[in-house]
């Protein structure tokens, strides 16, 4: 039985969001400049987006790009982006065939004009896609996107479209970057480090995070599987009892 086999179609999570990590190391490990482990990277994504696209999956999110990367070495960053410019627009029609509609998420403010032109234009070319929605986060931060959200329910809240009272769970969800998208269940971080990094931290509060020590370049969709696997695996309780979880899985199918 393949690791494929092994996955419950039934039970698949809706939401994967993946921290794409390791490609620095990766290189330097090959004797190779960070650079290098990045364009390699490139591979991993056109692979696990397959991957995820073959098996159904609704939305997977990657985080390519922290706000906090900004702060690299000037010739990473300008690299970068001009790695993660190009292989979108070379990839619009493989998305298009394969019906996968591209969104982004992050402060495109901080892009230079033609990254920003080129996403727009790779945005609207995919946004007739009713497959796999793939969010890139691109100049994002959890932080950002929440300080954003607060400042625009501020502004609302003086211009009288919302009153506080009306401010609750559902409501703070319009305003982060993500409003059109379910929260992720399942998240993995690649290459052995074990934290956030700044990524989805609302979005996260119930997800299961999968860690493996597989750098980013060396990812592929049975690495990828293999998380899936694990993630069915697990019992979310939500805060309830295991008790009360497998009587209501009783009950859902009787
Ligand atoms: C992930 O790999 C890609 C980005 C953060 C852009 P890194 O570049 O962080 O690689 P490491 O973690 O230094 O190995
Ligand atoms: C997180 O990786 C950001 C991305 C993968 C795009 P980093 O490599 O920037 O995270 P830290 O600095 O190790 O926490
Ligand atoms: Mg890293």
């Amino acid at each position: 039985m393949s690791l494929k086999e092994k996955i419950d179609m039934e039970k698949l999570p809706r939401h994967i969001a993946i921290i794409m990590d390791g490609n620095g190391r990766w290189a330097k490990e090959q004797g190779q400049d960070r650079l290098f482990g990045h364009f390699h990277g490139v591979e991993s994504v056109r692979n696990i987006v397959e991957g995820c696209a073959e098996l159904g999956i609704g939305y997977l999110t990657l985080y390519a790009f922290s706000t906090e990367n900004w702060d690299r070495p000037v010739e990473e960053v300008t690299g970068l982006m001009e790695l993660l410019v190009d292989t979108i627009r070379k990839e619009v029609t493989t998305l298009n065939k394969n019906n996968i509609k591209l969104h982004v998420i992050g402060d495109m403010n901080m892009l230079p004009d033609y990254a920003r032109n080129e996403l727009k234009e790779a945005l609207d070319e995919t946004s007739h896609n009713t497959g796999l929605n793939l969010v890139m986060a691109l100049s994002y931060s959890s932080r950002w996107e929440i300080v954003n959200a607060i400042k625009n329910i501020a502004a609302d809240v003086k211009a009288g479209k919302l009153q506080p009272y009306e401010i609750d769970q559902d409501s703070i969800k319009d305003y982060l970057a993500t409003k059109e998208f379910p929260d992720p269940e399942l998240m993995v971080r690649t290459s052995g480090e074990y934290r956030i990094s700044n990524f989805l931290l609302y979005q996260l509060a119930y997800a299961e995070l999968y860690f493996t020590q597989v750098r980013w370049p060396d990812f592929r969709k049975e690495n990828l599987y293999e998380a899936i696997i694990d993630f069915q695996q697990r019992e979310r309780r939500f805060g309830k009892t295991g008790d009360q979880i497998s009587q209501q899985e009783k009950t859902a199918i009787s």
